[in-house]
């Protein structure tokens, strides 16, 4: 069988982890169409791509016109009729199963039977999700870290029906993205964050028995084992309301008590303390891309 050629690449949800994954797509050379849910959400998805690479810009990583010519590569849709031509469909929306099903429902009526369909889920069942398509053997999960255009792992999760030459087609497409796939079967958490929350999860709770502050913590890990971020500011990054639902999800699977979500979490959540997005995490930020403040 002849290798499958991608050129069109669809992305479902232009929030922090699509708008990457577009940006992602269009500086290796691929168009993308970003489809979101209304007008605003395009705006939103359009300034974060904006934002991003004139960052690229002022490092001197990219010229103006090079900027010019990705962003050109990407267009902007509220109607998923648009993903008609994507010979790759990756949907990165709210993590929420219902919305996601009922997004890989309808791109049965939209794309080719053979179009690669696939989830940027965290911690949901990529199984679930495939089964809400009429083709699941066609579905696999991609899972990209934040932020997309710097972290190189992707991991692509298997599902008992995904056909291996679907497989070995997304593998070879991350490749080709310059980025490293590792493949993992349909467990929530995956490989990563598997290992990662639980190490996040005990520094919260570090955190709330007031063992070490905030800055402690975090210096230990840098400059003791080398993370590029300390756990706390890490946290702030993902997001905590994405946080608190990959631990809770994970939890609720494996029953792992390292995954049960420290109790300030969710109060941080509940308080909209999310983390650099609303300025105000276990720190604060002038802005999502500005340093730490206090
Ligand atoms: N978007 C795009 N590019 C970004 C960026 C962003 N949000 N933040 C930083 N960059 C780029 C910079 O432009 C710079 O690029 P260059 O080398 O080409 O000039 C490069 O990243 C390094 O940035 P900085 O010099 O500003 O800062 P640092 O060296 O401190 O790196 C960091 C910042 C890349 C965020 C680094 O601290 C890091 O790797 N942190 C750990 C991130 C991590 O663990 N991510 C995984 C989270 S878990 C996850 O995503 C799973 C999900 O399911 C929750």
């Amino acid at each position: 069988m002849s290798e499958r050629q991608f050129s069109t690449i669809g992305v479902i949800g232009l929030g922090t982890m699509g708008a990457g994954i577009a940006e992602v797509f269009a500086r290796n050379g691929y168009d993308v169409i970003g489809v979101e849910i209304n007008d605003e959400h395009v705006v939103r998805g359009r300034e974060h791509l904006e934002h991003s690479t004139g960052r690229a810009v002022r490092r001197e990583k990219m010229t103006e016109a090079e900027q010019k010519e990705l962003l050109d590569r990407i267009t902007f849709s509220t109607d998923m009729a648009d993903l008609a031509r994507a010979d790759f469909v990756v949907e990165a929306v709210v993590e929420s199963l219902e919305i996601k099903k009922d997004i890989f429902r309808r791109l049965d009526e939209v794309v080719a039977p053979e179009t690669i369909l696939a989830t940027n889920t965290s911690s949901l069942s990529v199984t679930e999700i495939s089964t809400a398509n009429a083709h699941p053997g066609r579905v696999v999960g991609v899972h990209f870290f934040n932020p997309a255009p710097v972290q190189n792992l992707v991991e692509i999760v298997r599902t008992v029906v995904t056909e291996p030459e679907v497989l070995e087609a997304v593998k070879a497409l991350v490749h080709q993205l310059g980025k490293n796939p590792v493949v993992c079967g349909d467990k929530a958490g995956f490989i990563a964050n598997t290992l990662l929350f639980g190490y996040l999860n005990h520094a919260v709770s570090f955190y709330e028995g007031r063992y070490a502050s905030r800055e402690d913590i975090d210096a230990a890990m840098r400059f003791g084992c080398g993370y590029p971020m300390g756990p706390l500011a890490l946290l702030d990054l993902i997001g905590l309301d994405t946080a608190y639902e990959i631990l809770d999800t994970m939890y609720k699977q494996g029953r792992d008590r390292l995954h049960a979500p420290a109790p300030i979490l969710k109060q941080m959540v509940t308080a909209g303390l999310l983390g650099r997005k609303t300025g105000r995490g276990f720190y604060t930020y002038e802005a999502p891309d500005s340093p730490i403040v206090v």
